[in-house]
């Protein structure tokens, strides 16, 4: 992050989130129909002309970093079904971490039925959150609680104090688009401590990037493109894994039943069927385990 800024990453996926609603519903892999409503007023502006909004997102984004959109999608549907799975399971609490503009809470309020939402946030993403949230429904959802937290510096004890946690429920924790950005003590801390404080049955889904690419022996040229983005957006990339270590790495933090889900996964299961992922940022991954 930014010192003293919300993260702008933040906004980032949610303008994919966005542009991917103004598809047809039989073309498209996510459906959040909230996202524009975090977005700035410029962007709102581009959202209101589909072709328009998408050459901008070409221009920004595809046209530099091709694969990048396809990938972030794939990616959010991959934890949307996720969260159906353990939905449909029982589990009783979500926690969404380093939620950002995350609609999730949201989107899939009529399937959470009496499930809490927790969403763990920088402070500072938070704050503006919670504004555009007010704006949006007309104040914060009864459902969702709002926990301000630095992974790098505080503990997910927060949870509980004041937050109303409790680990004798199942839990579903989110964690998407943050781990790059923390350093390895971090991660490991809050793996650390949901697999002390959760409930048997309980699961975490994460996507991280590998550590090849972090180092600079990714191939693809456009995967130094993107870490010298970052530096200089002022929130770069530090954290990444080296994928044969995943499972004994998570094992060792408390998990079980470690699954590793590449992105040709994600091409085979959603995107080639619409005929689309034809290139992908194939250096993150997702992770899913049980406590
Ligand atoms: C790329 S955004 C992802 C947001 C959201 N999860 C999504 O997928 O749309 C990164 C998020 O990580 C959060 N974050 C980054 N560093 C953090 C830290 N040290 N403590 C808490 N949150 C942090 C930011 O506030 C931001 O919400």
């Amino acid at each position: 992050m930014r010192r003293g800024r919300a993260s702008w990453t933040a906004e980032i996926t949610a303008i994919y989130r966005a542009v991917e609603a103004l598809r047809p519903a039989d073309r498209r892999l996510v459906y959040d129909p909230h996202a524009h409503a975090f977005l700035r007023a410029h962007f709102r502006l581009l959202l209101k002309s589909p072709p328009l909004a998408r050459a901008a997102l070409w221009f920004w984004v595809e046209r530099r970093f091709p694969g990048g959109y396809d990938s972030i999608v794939a990616r959010i549907r991959c934890v949307d079904d996720c969260l159906q799975r353990a939905l449909a399971q029982g589990i009783g609490q979500v926690v969404i971490l380093g939620a950002g503009f995350d609609a999730r809470a949201y989107r899939f309020q009529a399937q959470l039925s009496g499930a809490r939402v927790f969403e763990a946030d920088h402070p500072l993403t938070q704050r503006v959150k919670k504004r555009k949230v007010i704006r949006r429904f007309g104040r914060l959802p009864d459902h969702v609680t709002y926990v301000p937290i630095d992974f790098e510096t505080e503990s997910l004890d927060r949870l509980r104090r004041g937050g109303g946690y409790t680990a004798a429920l199942q839990t579903l924790f989110i964690w998407e688009g943050v781990t790059k950005y923390l350093t390895s003590a971090a991660v490991s801390d809050v793996l650390g401590w949901i697999s002390a404080n959760s409930a048997p049955g309980s699961r975490v889904v994460f996507d991280y990037l590998l550590n090849a690419m972090l180092d600079g022996r990714w191939a693809e040229p456009h995967a130094q493109k993107i870490l010298a983005y970052q530096r200089r957006k002022g929130e770069p990339y530090r954290f990444g894994v080296d994928a044969g270590e995943l499972a004994a790495w998570l094992i060792g933090l408390g998990y079980s039943a470690v699954q590793r889900t590449t992105l040709d996964d994600l091409k085979r299961l959603y995107l080639q069927p619409l005929n689309r992922g034809k290139r992908l940022h194939t250096f993150y991954e997702i992770a899913e385990a049980m406590v």
